[in-house]
């Protein structure tokens, strides 16, 4: 069966009743795809864009409401400075390239991460595809850049702190629904999380929005990672039983 072919089977599976809302993606395996052909890690984050091009495509065909995706760690800052320069730079070009796209397409762009930190060039690009896609209605896509799960949860709790300290809250009223609405915006619950390259971990990834998705860990690295493995996350994803602690179907 040919890859289209697949596709379209594939396409008929899938309950658009039931669709995940907010599917979330931890990209990863740009370097080690890379590797596997000889060639620098830069090529692997090129490769990882136009993956991510693809992905976005299927969801927004698909009728998924939301997409975040990992593009950035806290962590990896730690990388060597020209793989970091690198992809401040690849970060720049995609968001400047994408946003006639994401207009044509009615999507729009979402930030989920800390400004602070982030060159003023990527913040300056940011900001501008950030106003320039602000009315599209289809689909939501939150680039997750200088995110960091603990860190968001440190920056909530920071403000929660400030406005107890000011008067304007109760320590009493703190909650869950208190700590969620001082998250970045646009997380919101994650319903699915999808992490390619084999590697089964979170990573720091949406932490507290992550609580009760389901995860899907696949071994493709994710500069192959095609509209076929997308709608089988979302097959597999639609044949589970989502309980949220109570017994589910009797
Ligand atoms: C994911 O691919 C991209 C980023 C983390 C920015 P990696 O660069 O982590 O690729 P591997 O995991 O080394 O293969
Ligand atoms: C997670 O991938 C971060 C992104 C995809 C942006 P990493 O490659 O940085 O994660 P670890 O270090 O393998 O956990
Ligand atoms: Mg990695």
């Amino acid at each position: 069966m040919g890859k289209d072919e697949d596709y379209s089977v594939k396409l008929q599976l899938i309950d658009r009743q039931r669709l995940p809302a907010h599917i979330a993606v931890i990209m990863d395996g740009n370097g080690r795809w890379a590797a596997a052909r000889n060639r620098p890690r830069s090529f692997g984050h090129r490769a990882g864009a136009e993956a991510l091009r693809r992905c976005t495509e299927i969801c927004r065909e698909l009728g998924v409401a939301s997409l975040s995706v990992y593009a950035f760690s806290t962590e990896n800052w730690r990388r060597p400075a020209d793989e970091v320069s690198f992809l401040m730079k690849l970060l720049i070009e995609y968001l400047r390239q994408e946003v006639r796209t994401m207009n044509e397409q009615d999507i729009a762009l979402g930030f989920l991460g800390e400004r602070e930190g982030l060159p003023d060039a990527v913040l300056a690009a940011l900001d501008q595809a950030l106003a320039a896609t602000a009315q599209s209605r289809s689909m939501r896509l939150n680039l997750a850049i200088n995110y960091g799960g603990r860190r968001e949860l440190a920056l909530a709790a920071r403000r929660l702190a400030e406005q107890a300290v000011s008067g304007e809250l109760n320590a009493a009223d703190i909650d869950e629904r208190a700590l969620a609405a001082q998250l970045f915006d646009g997380g919101g619950e994650v319903d699915l999380l999808i992490r390619p390259s084999g590697e089964q971990r979170i990573s720091n990834f949406l932490l507290y929005q992550a609580a009760y998705a389901e995860l899907y860990f696949c071994p493709v690295l994710w500069p192959d990672f095609g509209k076929n493995d997308l709608l089988d996350a979302v097959i597999d994803y639609q044949r589970r039983e989502r309980r949220f602690g109570n017994i589910g179907q009797v």
